[in-house]
């Protein structure tokens, strides 16, 4: 069964992405933005340096809070040993791809005895309904991240990870007590990068969303910090409506 959502406060529904080689630029980053973030997600990028599982040290050290970003995908029982595995870490979410509704059951039995929460992947907020077509898949986004999300939720998976576009339908197919973590957020509309599917932060949150992940917007931002600070006082008045 899936897990009540992770205990959040307001300012722990900001997820920086902390997209960056290693953990020199990591530790910089932390620095940098000091309280405005208190929720990291670290992922693949890191992963190839050496140094990820020192980061997931430091997060923990300065009392941050850790998403591991890896969304594994692989038989049930290599996907099982992974999340038992990660389950001993400073972990607070993990994705797993939301495909194969076996693998998500296996991963659920292994993550049982932790507080970790497992996340299941919808559609990758880069990939339209044309990218979807090209895979294979019929149906449009919303459609199949719905079907996805309630296959996630019936394996015991405690939340999805869907673009803000699909916060409502989401929320509405799976109830209150599942989470929904929006990456793909555009504060300033469109960017056009590889986001295809990208909302602003209050539609995420008005539509159901509980925390968002945030990238580029802050990283390339003049004023990182005060970027996320701005971020962060959208989310307050959006979840205070
Ligand atoms: O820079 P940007 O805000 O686009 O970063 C979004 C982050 O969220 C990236 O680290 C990306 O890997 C992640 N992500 C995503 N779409 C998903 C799952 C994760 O963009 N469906």
């Amino acid at each position: 069964m899936s897990r009540a959502p992770l205990p959040l406060a307001a300012d722990e529904r900001l997820i920086f992405a902390l997209d960056v080689p290693g953990r020199a630029q990591a530790l910089e980053w932390i620095d940098r933005l000091g309280d405005s973030v208190r929720f990291y997600k670290i992922g693949m990028e890191l992963l190839a340096s050496g140094e990820y599982f020192q980061v997931l040290d430091d997060l923990a050290l300065q009392g941050k809070k850790a998403f591991v970003d890896l969304k594994f995908f692989d038989i049930p029982a290599t996907v099982a040993g992974v999340v038992r595995g990660l389950g001993r870490w400073p972990v607070h979410y993990c994705t797993i791809h939301g495909w194969h509704p076996a693998m998500m059951q296996a991963a659920a039995e292994a993550n049982a005895g932790s507080d970790m929460r497992l996340l299941a992947v919808t559609v990758l907020t880069s990939m339209d309904g044309q990218d979807l077509r090209s895979m294979g898949i019929s149906g449009e986004p919303e459609e199949i991240v719905v079907e996805r999300a309630r296959a996630a939720q019936a394996a015991g998976i405690d939340g999805v990870i869907a673009s803000g576009l699909e916060a409502g339908p989401i929320r509405r197919a799976t109830g209150a007590g599942f989470s929904i973590v929006c990456p793909g957020i555009r504060p300033g509309g469109p960017a056009g990068d590889d986001q295809k599917r990208s909302v602003g932060v209050a539609r995420a949150f008005a539509d159901g969303a509980d925390a968002i992940v945030v990238g580029r917007p802050i990283r390339q931002a003049a004023d990182p910090r005060a970027a996320a600070e701005a971020i962060q006082a959208e989310i307050l008045t959006a979840i205070t409506k």
